[in-house]
């Protein structure tokens, strides 16, 4: 193909790009946004260590000591730019109902002048000219396994080659999906700037960024756009933008699910398979649950990881529900990341690395709070201070950002699922919802039907963590752990849900079931009740029992729980009387609870289902009886 260059750019095409639309497209982005030079990702190793060694050279990433951590590296994030920012994120439709009170909303054509062609006022759109001084990657990428018919595919165009090196671990990634594309095939445009424009002669920074954000997204045109960050899902695009809030979007449209999920397979003593998707809130243990070793007195049982984040989820024409990861990489918490809460994790973290705003040792290696016991004696922190146990007795200060991560390819984790690549998905056996809740929800429950556990997942409640930008450790509600992803009204989201359950029942298909889950509930002494992690198995083996018609439980007004002898307490220590702190519904806390759902339901009264009202009346009834 010839192509022209567009006002002075070299478009630098690849002879295998025969999509002229996207040529087309790069040429546009180029001609706003101005790179000194373009370069497209083939997603070769020879590439990505070649990126590395670029980013090494410039300062952004720091090698770490080979001997300790092969070919991995450390990036320290610039101060303000840290987490996800929620309050910058901005969901663009025609109508404000139709992206709901949930979302933050600006309508399209003033969103477009702001970012993209100027205002009225000769006010030029924040990506004119964004990129100067910079490159420009074009990174295509296919959410799911390559040509799945589950997968969709979407193309990056960035000046951040640290986006360019993790979406090369977090996606199928390269010249292959440029080859599936074709001449006309579709993919989801995403556009991404730090909003560092540089100057000729001028000196870049360590972390270029803007204080200026904006996180926006077309669901009528599934575009993306995002400026001012290169921190995480601000950045990484296909990751919460396109595989949550665009393919949310596109779910409803089709008759699937893109959710928040984790799936992980659970195989039997008896060798006894089924597959579980799990739905909690950022940084509340789905890497960790997913990954999950089961405790002694569980030997002969396996968990293996399809996906620890986000899953794409379709009825197959069997009518059962398929569930792909969309991802090819984890963008782990590090924090709390140990030899006890994550074992498989730790073994992924060996080598092939990049971290982000954790701490540096003496020796080139990494160290994050929880990873030892005993801290380093002097560490470089995320911020570049020398940090020592006293000054963290002192100041408070963290050696490693609360939400400093890792980014790691999935094919290193020791308990990969042998079907985590399959195009055609994993059949899903339950759903789990669970919250970071100290009080009030037990610890697990079974919905009696579909629409209860719609209820469940609609209303859970999270106290936030450090993965949103914001206060931490309030508690708010997060239906579906999708209030920051949901890329379209969510009564109209929890509408989609109920709509897949009653079609799959009209076809006889026997729906997934759903479980409420808490590991989290604490003592008045303010420490967790339950030990969680690996012990998260004995739930799992209840579930597991409750599919094969064999685990017992008791009603409440909530649903089904176990009692204490349905649970398997082979290997554990724990009382009758500890159970009953986490398994009991306190009555006070639930007029609570339930004055918290109304609250909810106030909020989303528009395309409210009347079945999520109804359900609560009889929670209350139940409740008062
Ligand atoms: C994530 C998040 O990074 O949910 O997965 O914040
Ligand atoms: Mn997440």
């Amino acid at each position: 193909m010839n192509h022209p260059s567009m006002q002075g750019q070299r478009l630098n095409v690849p002879a295998y790009v025969k999509h002229a639309g996207l040529v087309a497209w790069v040429a546009e982005i180029a001609a706003l946004t101005e790179p000194d030079d373009i370069y497209w990702c083939d997603g070769s190793q020879e590439e990505y260590d070649r990126l590395c060694a670029g980013l090494v050279a410039s300062g952004v990433f720091k090698k770490l000591n080979p001997a300790k951590r092969a070919n991995s590296f450390l990036a320290c994030s610039d101060p303000s730019d840290v987490a996800r920012v929620e309050d910058r994120t901005f969901i663009c439709t025609e109508r404000q109902e139709d992206a709901g009170p949930t979302n933050h909303w600006v309508a399209p054509a003033e969103m477009r002048a702001l970012l993209q062609t100027g205002k009225a006022d000769g006010t030029p759109g924040l990506f004119k000219g964004s990129m100067r001084g910079r490159t420009m990657y074009v990174v295509p990428f296919s959410m799911g396994p390559l040509g799945s018919h589950i997968s969709h595919i979407g193309v990056e165009l960035s000046d951040s080659a640290y986006v360019a090196v993790n979406m090369r671990m977090m996606t199928r990634m390269g010249k292959a999906v440029i080859d599936l594309l074709g001449t006309d095939g579709h993919f989801v445009p995403c556009v991404h700037s730090v909003g560092a424009p540089l100057q000729p002669g001028q000196a870049d920074v360590r972390w270029p960024c803007n204080p200026t954000k904006y996180i926006v997204h077309y669901p009528a045109t599934q575009e993306i756009w995002s400026y001012g960050s290169g921190y995480g899902g601000n950045a990484l695009l296909g990751k919460k933008c396109f595989a949550l809030r665009i393919a949310s979007t596109m779910g409803r449209a089709q008759g699937w699910l893109a959710e928040h999920m984790l799936i992980l397979g659970v195989t039997s003593p008896q060798g006894k398979k089924y597959h579980v998707a799990a739905a909690f809130p950022s940084a509340c243990g789905k890497t960790n649950f997913s990954m999950l070793v089961p405790p002694a007195g569980y030997e002969g049982w396996k968990v293996t990881t399809v996906g620890e984040d986000i899953a794409w989820i379709k009825p197959g024409k069997d009518g059962r529900l398929y569930a792909i990861n969309p991802e090819a990489g984890y963008f782990g918490v590090a924090p709390g990341t140990n030899e006890a809460t994550n074992p498989n994790c730790l073994k992924m973290l060996d080598r092939d690395v990049i971290f982000t705003n954790v701490a540096l040792t003496d020796d080139g290696d990494v160290w994050w709070e929880g990873l030892t016991d005993t801290p380093p004696a002097h560490l470089i922190d995320w911020q570049g201070k020398d940090w020592t146990p006293q000054i963290a007795k002192d100041t408070g200060a963290k050696a490693a950002h609360p939400n400093s991560r890792f980014t790691v390819s999935s094919t290193a984790n020791p308990v990969l699922d042998p079907e985590w690549d399959n195009p055609d998905g994993v059949p899903i056996d339950a759903f789990l919802f669970g919250g970071r809740r100290s009080t009030t929800v037990p610890l697990v429950t079974e919905a009696r039907n579909w629409t209860e556990g719609v209820y469940m997942a609609s209303t859970m409640g999270s106290e936030t963590t450090a993965a949103i930008a914001g206060q931490v450790g309030v508690v708010r509600r997060d239906p579906f752990a999708m209030i920051a992803f949901a890329g379209y009204n969510m009564s109209d989201y929890f509408q989609h849900w109920l709509d897949v359950g009653s079609k799959l029942a009209q076809g006889n298909a026997k729906l997934p079931r759903i479980y409420c889950v808490n590991w989290f509930r604490k003592g008045p002494d303010g420490k967790f009740i339950w030990p969680g992690y690996g012990e998260n198995m004995r739930v799992l083996e209840w579930v597991v029992g409750r599919i094969e018609g064999k685990a017992q439980g008791a009603e409440n007004a909530f649903g089904i729980s176990p009692r204490y002898e349905d649970l398997n307490w082979n290997g554990l220590n724990f009382s009758k009387e500890q159970f009953a702190r986490i398994i009991g519904m306190d009555h006070a806390d639930w007029q609570q609870e339930l004055k918290l759902h109304e609250e909810l339901f106030t909020k989303l009264a528009y395309h409210l289902p009347a079945e999520l009202g109804a359900t609560k009346q009889r929670i209350a009834e139940k409740l008062a009886a």
